[in-house]
């Protein structure tokens, strides 16, 4: 067990655990954007940060990957730390003025003029890789990745066309901490990604109520008849 403090408050924790998660274990706030529950940290929002003293060292770390130590001294609020996360938000902000989350966020911590020029052809898209994580990792097909690079980097789908590995779940959608995925559904389609699939309609209430892509996956991945799965999950 390893013991180490918080703002002062005493805390433990287990071996390999980052501050992070104890942090909000133990309910301290500290923002983040690019961590999710189902895959961990990335490291790139950079929001997370702190402040933590080892001995008579003092160091700004993102707490979503710095590892638990004994004695360890953490901050989630000391001046530097403020300072560091409001102009990290000022410059996310700059980059997707549109974003509401970024907007609370640099309110709440103070950001009132931005510096720097506002981006308006970024959408609200951090890069903060959730989503192609969540498509490879929780999904499993792998249908986005990052294509460009510095200004014109962004998340699409291989050469930026419609993609045969997507099934349309959505997931990626769920997961985006900022709202910048586009997905409809309308008439028994769903357009996503540029592509527009269509929902299967329950057989017993007519309901279109998933992707026929996405039905068919998740019976290859499982066994299940395909025929179970058309049926809505209210009517089986
Ligand atoms: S689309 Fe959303 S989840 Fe994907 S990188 Fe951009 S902000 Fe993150
Ligand atoms: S939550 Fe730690 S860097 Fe994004």
């Amino acid at each position: 067990m390893i013991e180490f403090t918080i703002d002062g408050k005493k805390v433990k924790a287990t071996e390999g655990e980052f501050i992070l998660p104890v942090a909000l274990r133990e309910g301290f706030d500290i923002p983040t954007l690019c961590h999710h529950e189902a895959l961990g940290s990335d490291g790139r929002c950079r929001i997370c940060v702190v402040e933590v003293k080892r001995g008579s060292r003092k160091r700004i770390v993102t707490s979503c990957l710095y590892p638990v130590a004994d004695g360890i001294e953490v901050s989630t609020n000391a001046p530097d730390v403020m300072l560091v996360r409001k102009s990290v938000l000022e410059l996310l902000y700059a980059r997707c003025p549109e974003a509401e989350v970024l907007g609370h966020l640099a309110k709440k911590y103070g950001v009132e003029n931005v510096r720097y020029s506002k981006d308006h052809d970024k959408g609200k898209c951090i890069l903060c890789n959730i989503c192609i994580r969540a498509c490879a990792e929780i999904v499993g097909v792998s249908a986005l990745g990052f294509s460009g690079k510095g200004m014109s980097k962004k998340v699409t789908t291989p050469f930026d066309e419609p993609s045969d590995t997507c099934i349309a779940c959505g997931a990626c959608v769920v997961a985006c901490p900022t709202g910048h995925i586009f997905m409809k559904d309308d008439k028994g389609v769903r357009t996503i990604w540029k592509k527009k699939f269509p929902l299967a309609q329950c057989p017993e209430c007519s309901r279109f109520h998933a992707p026929v892509e996405q039905l068919q996956y998740i019976s290859k991945v499982t066994n299940v008849p395909l025929e179970t799965l058309m049926v809505c999950q209210d009517c089986r």
